[in-house]
């Protein structure tokens, strides 16, 4: 397994053994929580990509329990021969919620994920086509497999444009350009509001260590430009 020094020092910093639940396959920013805090919500908008081809591709935003990212409440959209929207509370499967918020290339999509403090045992994802004013609200129960939703602690703030490949095949990223989150922002268990910067970031990865897109992370922005 190979890293981009990037991550690698990213990961040996921050998630030792995190590595298992998360493929190589994403690039994006992950904040994490100050010490003593977590995060109640974090949110972004991005404009959907216009893909083509057999490949697939996600973007999304989620609230990661631990930097593990082995319970990741998260919604967004999937390129797979066509635009489907969906939420998820992994390491449950995916509600598709596309007859709600259709997708098309062009569109401004903003998603919102948000745990309440108090009480960890639902999530909510909102899904918005902000172009025409589009909206799914979607409260999810804590996967059955998460355990006691009170040991849930909501320290990772995500953003991230995740790629796939076939079992023994090179990863196949369709080609998006360059994916841009705006208005990123997460909110922390005492409602101050914090924006990405400080966020790791993660680059999309072959098998054999090549680099599939190049992250940058400012304020209220995550830029994911492919190459
Ligand atoms: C979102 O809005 C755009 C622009 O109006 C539209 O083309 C697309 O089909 C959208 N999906 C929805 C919500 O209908
Ligand atoms: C909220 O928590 C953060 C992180 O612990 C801290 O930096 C900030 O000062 C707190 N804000 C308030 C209003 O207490």
């Amino acid at each position: 397994m190979k890293l981009s020094t990037r991550s690698a020092l990213f990961a040996s910093l921050f998630v030792p053994a995190a590595l298992a639940a998360f493929d190589q396959n994403r690039g994006g920013a992950v904040l994490k929580a100050p010490a003593d805090s977590s995060f109640t919500s974090v949110t972004g908008t991005f404009t959907v990509p216009g893909l083509t081809g057999t490949g697939k591709l996600s973007v999304w935003v989620a609230i990661g329990d631990t930097l593990a990212q082995d319970v990741v409440l998260k919604g967004g959209v999937t390129y797979a021969d066509g635009l489907t929207s969906f939420v998820a509370w992994y390491p449950d499967g995916q509600a598709d919620i596309t007859a709600e918020v259709p997708i098309a290339a062009g569109d401004s999509v903003a998603v919102t994920v948000s745990v309440s403090a108090e009480d960890k045992s639902t999530g909510t994802v909102v899904v918005e086509n902000a172009t025409r004013g589009r909206r799914s609200t979607r409260t999810l129960p804590v996967p059955a497999r998460a355990g006691d939703p009170a040991a849930l602690t909501a320290l990772a703030a995500d953003w991230f444009v995740q790629a796939y490949q076939a079992a023994g095949e090179l990863v196949n990223v369709p080609s998006f350009g360059t994916l841009t989150f705006t208005k990123a922002s997460a909110t922390l268990a005492n409602g101050t509001v914090v924006g990405a910067a400080g966020a790791g970031t993660f680059e999309i990865q072959g098998t054999s260590g090549q680099i599939y897109s190049q992250t940058t992370v400012a304020a209220d922005t995550i830029t994911i430009k492919q190459q």
